[in-house]
Formats: structure tokens, sequence, C-alpha cells
């Protein structure tokens, strides 16, 4: 059984299952030397994935059933790119996803921009469009950037008219859902403001009262990955996101940004992350998980250790909880090039999703809780 105990720091280590040596077996293969001690204090157990081998898909808990996708494209031939940006397209499409494409949570003037990067490990090449409106597919909009241009990223105005030139097409993204949601949200924001409060609201006879904000509706920062590598060994990664809602104008989050919200190095493996995007682009996230790989962690130690070091350089007041700990979450998820896998967050709640060829549930695919460092 896994017991989680606090160590003095208050972050949550695992015991109870049989040793540490176990973690980073099949590192030797690839040249990628032993477990960093350092994560193993922190993840002093196998984790769900470390033993895994060979081709699958993992990503972020929302990416169902894109992750199932993503994996029968690549045991199908497919590019692993397009693999993983077929995933992320589930989400994008689905108006009821109020995190990503269609649907999404807009800025704070009410307007929906996307975010979304994908990077090929064949090619080491990536694409990435932010801020972008009226294009519910960004991702597939960043695979253009990669494989017709020179450039990486393209924001804005230019991203939208880039998209137009591919053959997309412009619709407006606001539902009426995350309209709504805007609309209260803005009545709520200062109560001195002419909008009325939830509670100051007159109601009409007979009408429906308007309920009150759901706590988790102030500020989200949902968002999907999706990571797969292909039965030959070639990775490729995907994240795509509206982004903090409610944002300013022009905000742009780590999903977009190499290296921060997604990372694919061919020889070493992908990894990717939701959650707080300001907090992964200063500590250049993905990019470190996959290096802490590349040291000889395995993915869950990999970012087991990135996460503790976001903690550590999380020094703002407005960012710390009453114990000193980040008041937000990160989910983070990792592939690595032989096809073991890991998550972790922060504060309980984080899942990935896996597709591996495995699942006898009819969906092809299976959620796991990402291991928290805290035990809230
Ligand atoms: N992780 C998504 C964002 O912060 O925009």
């Amino acid at each position: 059984m896994r017991m989680n105990t606090l160590d003095r720091r208050g972050f949550l280590t695992f015991t109870g299952l049989a040793g540490a040596g176990m973690a980073g077996a099949g590192l030797a293969g690839l040249g990628l030397g032993t477990p960093n001690a350092r994560a193993a204090s922190l993840l002093s157990a196998p984790a769900e994935g470390d033993a895994h081998r060979g081709p699958c898909a993992i990503a972020s808990g929302n990416c169902d059933p894109g992750v199932a996708k993503a994996y029968e494209m690549v045991m199908n031939g497919f590019d692993p790119a397009d693999a993983v940006v077929a995933a992320v397209k589930f989400n994008e499409d689905d108006p009821n996803d109020q995190s990503v494409g269609l649907g999404g949570l807009p800025n704070e003037e009410g307007i929906v921009e996307l975010d979304a990067s994908v990077m090929h490990g064949p090619t080491h090449k990536a694409g990435s469009v932010a801020s972008i409106r009226n294009i519910k597919n960004p991702a597939a909009v960043a695979l253009e950037v990669l494989r017709k241009t020179d450039h990486v990223m393209i924001v804005g105005e230019g991203a939208l008219k880039f998209a137009l030139r591919m053959g997309f097409k412009e619709e407006n993204l606001l539902t009426e859902k995350s309209r709504q949601a805007w609309v209260q949200w803005r009545a709520n924001l200062n109560k001195d403001d002419k909008w009325f409060d939830d509670d100051q609201q007159i109601q009409p006879v007979g009408g429906k009262k308007v309920s009150a904000i759901e706590k988790s509706l102030m500020f989200t920062w949902g968002t999907v990955h999706c990571s797969a590598l292909t039965p030959a060994g070639d990775m490729a990664a995907c994240t795509s996101t509206s982004g903090l809602s409610w944002k300013i104008p022009g905000r742009i989050g780590d999903s977009p940004i190499v290296g921060a919200g997604m990372y694919c190095d061919n020889t070493v493996g992908c990894a990717g992350a939701t959650g707080r995007g300001e907090s992964m682009i200063v500590n250049c996230g993905s990019y470190a998980i996959v290096q802490n790989m590349e040291r000889g962690m395995t993915p869950s130690e990999a970012c087991a250790a990135f996460l503790k070091k976001l903690c550590d350089h999380t020094k703002e007041k407005h960012l710390l909880d009453a114990k000193g700990r980040p008041n937000f979450n990160v989910s983070v998820y990792a592939l690595r090039k032989d096809g073991a896998y890991g998550g972790a967050c922060i504060h309980p709640g984080g899942s990935y999703a896996i597709a591996d060829g495995t699942a006898a549930n009819g969906k092809n695919l299976r959620i796991v809780a990402c291991p928290p460092l805290f035990n809230d």
C-alpha cells in the first residue's frame, strides 16, 4: 500500500512500496544515468508509469477521448505531431470545455483569445500561435506554422491572418455559457461599481434567481496537453488553451511558449503542463522536466523535482497560502523516450490520461491521479 507522509518542509513523500532503486530502471539502455538523489527523496518509490515501455500517449486528465485517438493514430503510422494535435482538437471543438478553444472563458473584455504550441521530435521543430481570436483550433494553426514557415511563433492579428491564409474559418468562440460566466465575473468585480453584485440583482417576478459565481470560476487556467510516442520511437507534444480566464487582453500564458507549456526532445522525452502559466514560464518548466529526465530521473521524479523547485521559486506573498505554499495548482506530465511516463501536481486534484492499448474499459484510456507535492 502507498502511504503518503510529509517531510519537514511539508512536501509529500511516498513510502511503503519497495525499492527506490526501481526508480529509473530502464534508463541504462538510454544512457541517461541514474536517478537524482533530490528527486528520489521527493518520490521514494516506484510510481505509475515507471515500468511502462513502448508506444503510448499521455495527456492532461481532461483529454478524453483525445488521448486514445492519439494512441490509435501513432499505432496506425501517423506522424506523432498529427496525433497530438488531433488529441487536443476534441477539447478545442467542445463548447462545454471552458478552458480550451470554442467556449473558452474570455479575457477581461469578453473576448476569447487562444494559445497553443506543438513540437515535433524528429525535426526538433516547433510551431506556436498566441492570443489568436476567432479560430477554434489553434493547435492545428501552430502545426501549420511548424510545417509551412521558418518561424516558431506568430501572435495576435498576425496569427489570425496566417490562419485565414491557411484556410481556417473565423467564428465567434464566445458561447452563451461563457458569456454568462464573464458577465457574472464582471458584475461581481468591484462592489463599488455601478454593476449589481449577485446578491443585489433585482429578479423578475417568477424569474430564475441568478446563482452566485462558483469560486472555481473566479480564475481558471484550464488547458489541455498531449504527448505521444510512436512504435518507431518518435515523439511530439502539444498544448492548447484559452488561458487564464478574465486575463488582460494580450496576456500570453505558458501553453504557446516552447519549453514552458510543452517541450519535446526526440532523444530524451516530452513534457507538458496545465495550471498557472506564469509559474511555468519563469521556471522554463517543460524544458526543465525533460532536462531532469536526461539527467536520469524517471518521468515522475522529473515532474516532482521540477514542482519542488517551482515552489521554492514562488516568493510573492499574493501567491502563497497561510503555510507559505503556492496558493495555485500546476500539474505536469512527462513521457520518456522508452515509454515510461508519469506526472505530478502541487496540490491534490491533478490527473493525467494514458493510452497504451491496455485499458479494458471500452474507452482505451485510463485516468491516473497525479501524485501531489502537498497532501492538503
Ligand atoms: N496554463 C495555461 C495558462 O496559464 O494560460
